[in-house]
């Protein structure tokens, strides 16, 4: 019987500890119970990991969920998904592609036509480590998509946000954001070599220096916005990376991190929080790491660096630098990249 004691002792203290680390990196679920009813959600890239299991839970709580994505078939199926799970038939699936100006502005179109109010408005899309491809504007496409559309699109939605008041935008950042650095004269990767791990950090590093000047622009209106890290979440979103596709990333590594990477409903957590918990209606332009408030990383509390990113992203996606002024006029990007970023 000696024998099996030091065995059996090591496997449990291997599984306590296991445990233990799975829920301090999950960092456990959204403690507020509020419900929505009446209340709009936007929500982007919903069709799949974080953002499905959002729309699911605003859904549970009794939201109108508004689900863009770029995949229309994808989208519907995860919608209908969700209103036989939830019962909640105001689950809608619509066409957005945020490597596209024209879609997003055909998309923010449809809803102010369609919704008297946006109330929560997610920013959670993203594409990660992905080659170096271009979006249908010509630029970078973790910077296009992660940043640049998420920026074109929530000042299209502002009057509406505004006219909702109080009311809330989420934009999912990252901890990479730490190693990201903004490299103003070539936000696009047009003069240097690509990186993608860099051009990611780069894009969720302009998540947190866009949540900070958003914040100050709109202070008086009622519209808060917060940046967060979601955890480390088991999604597609490794798709575009070697670990994500290797067969020993897959069966040697999968179990091993199973104890320690959050489930897509655990990673939407932190985004559910910050949509409905009571206690922050009016915290505005902070960084949450999980559930809890924390300092971004020194290069993501730059004021400078944050308005210089708002006017070069405004210029670059055709807006004028001053849009939280008022009204946002329709109009196409009216420089190129190449000239934006020489000014
Ligand atoms: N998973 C993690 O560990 C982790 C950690 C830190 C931060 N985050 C952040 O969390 C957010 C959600 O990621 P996830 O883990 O849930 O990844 P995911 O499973 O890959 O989901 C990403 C979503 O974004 C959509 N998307 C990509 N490009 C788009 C475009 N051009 N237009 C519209 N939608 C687009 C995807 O659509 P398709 O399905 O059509 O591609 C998908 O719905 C991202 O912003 C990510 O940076 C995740």
């Amino acid at each position: 019987m000696s024998k099996y004691i030091l065995p059996v002792s090591v496997i449990g203290t291997v599984i306590g500890v296991s445990v233990l680390l799975r829920d301090h990196v999950t960092g456990g679920a959204c403690p507020s119970k509020a419900k929505i009813k009446g209340k709009t959600v936007v929500i982007t890239g919903a069709n799949t990991g974080i953002g499905k299991e959002t729309a699911r839970d605003l859904a549970k709580r009794g939201g109108r969920i508004i689900m863009g994505c770029r995949d229309e078939e994808k989208c519907e199926a995860a919608a209908r998904e969700i209103r036989s799970d939830t019962c909640n038939h105001h689950v809608y699936a619509r066409r957005l592609d945020l490597a596209s100006v024209a879609s997003i502005r055909e998309f923010v179109s449809r809803v102010n036509q369609e919704e008297e109010r946006v109330d929560i408005l997610i920013n959670n899309a993203g594409v990660m480590r992905c080659p170096a491809w271009r979006t249908e504007n010509g630029f970078e496409m973790q910077f296009g998509v992660n940043h640049l559309g998420h920026f074109l699109l929530t000042n299209l939605l502002l009057d509406k946000l505004k006219s909702s008041a109080p009311s809330r935008i989420i934009n999912l950042s990252s901890l990479a954001h730490v190693v990201g650095e903004m490299d103003f004269d070539d936000l696009n990767w047009e003069k240097k070599k690509y990186d993608t791990k860099k051009a990611y950090c780069q894009s969720k590093l302009a998540n947190v220096l866009f949540t900070r000047e958003l914040a100050g622009r709109l202070q008086g209106t009622g519209v808060t916005v917060n940046a967060l890290h979601p955890g480390v979440v088991a999604t597609d979103l490794g798709r575009h990376t070697g670990m994500h596709q290797s067969q020993f990333s897959s069966t040697i590594l999968g179990p091993m991190f199973y104890l320690l990477v959050k489930t897509p409903t655990q990673g939407a957590q932190p985004s559910v929080f910050l949509a409905v918990a009571e206690e922050l209606e009016v915290v505005t332009g902070k960084y949450f790491d999980v559930l809890k408030e924390k300092d971004p990383a020194p290069q993501a509390q730059d004021q400078e660096a944050a308005r210089r990113l708002w006017e070069a992203s405004a210029r670059l996606v055709g807006l004028s630098p001053d849009t939280t002024a008022g009204s946002v006029p329709a109009q196409k990007p009216s420089v190129s990249v190449g000239q934006c970023l020489a000014r």
